[in-house]
């Protein structure tokens, strides 16, 4: 039985101060029981945050890291400053990376294999444009993405990796895959993971859907076979997160 999990993603949004007052409103009432629950915020707030989520089985995470040790890579961080401050998980390959900061499919397969080298747990994104939906070839463009991001990484690394289902034209959008177009990719991909691997790492693998996931359309979404979980964004700023964590309820 996979453990459902349900993150937070805050893009380029709060300050320090401004987590704070985001925590406090959402660290109590996000049940940690059935799921794991994890706010990925930006660097800066890392350390704050972490501060904040003492006592609290709430994870932590970042949107972004570069592959290499240290050295002249001005603006980057590294696996290591994330782990150190706090951080658990990191985001790895989001369409905005891909779109905006032009990472290619070579980088996020680095910056995933140098995460699990760390030791710092991914949440590898992929999912197609609008115009690639449209026109019928969005399972092969993810297979691509899925298989040129995991070469190289071994059988227990991908068992440790968290997966998200984003389709761009559902981030920021307000319009949701159906609980129905979710969970054909979601499955698209775990088969595609176990013809890859084994069907025990297939089966281990989680799997969350992303793209305007709310409190009103995560049960049904999260009930489904496939998807264990979300990446939550624009929800995540505010206490409709909480009715997303406690889907159950
Ligand atoms: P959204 O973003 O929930 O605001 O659609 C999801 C994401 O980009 O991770």
């Amino acid at each position: 039985m996979r453990k459902k999990i349900i993150a937070g993603n805050w893009k380029m949004n709060m300050t320090p101060s401004e987590a704070k007052d985001l925590i406090r409103l959402l660290k109590d009432g996000c049940n940690t029981d059935s799921s794991d629950v994890v706010f990925i915020v930006p660097s800066i707030d890392v350390t704050t945050a972490a501060e904040c989520l003492k006592g609290t089985q709430i994870k932590l995470g970042t949107q972004n890291f570069y592959f290499e040790d240290k050295g002249a890579f001005t603006g980057e961080i590294s696996a290591k400053m994330i782990l150190d401050a706090g951080g658990e998980y990191v985001i790895i390959g989001h369409s905005e990376r891909r779109t905006i900061f032009k990472e290619d499919d070579a980088m996020i397969n680095k910056k995933l294999k140098k995460a699990h080298a760390e030791g710092l747990k991914p949440i590898l994104c992929c999912g197609e444009s609008l115009s690639l939906r449209e026109d019928g070839t969005y399972k092969a463009f993810i297979e691509g993405q899925i298989k040129s991001a995991f070469e190289g990484v071994s059988e227990e690394e991908v068992k440790n990796t968290v997966i998200a289902y984003e389709p761009i034209w559902a981030i920021g959008t307000g319009k949701t895959a159906t609980a129905d177009e979710a969970e054909e990719v979601c499955k698209m991909i775990r088969d595609c993971i176990k013809a890859i691997y084994s069907e025990d790492a297939g089966e281990t693998i989680r799997i969350q859907y992303g793209g305007s996931v709310n409190g009103s359309n995560a049960k049904e979404l999260f009930e489904k076979l496939d998807i264990d979980g979300g990446l939550v964004g624009g929800a995540s700023l505010k206490d409709d997160f909480i009715k997303i964590v406690n889907y159950k309820a």
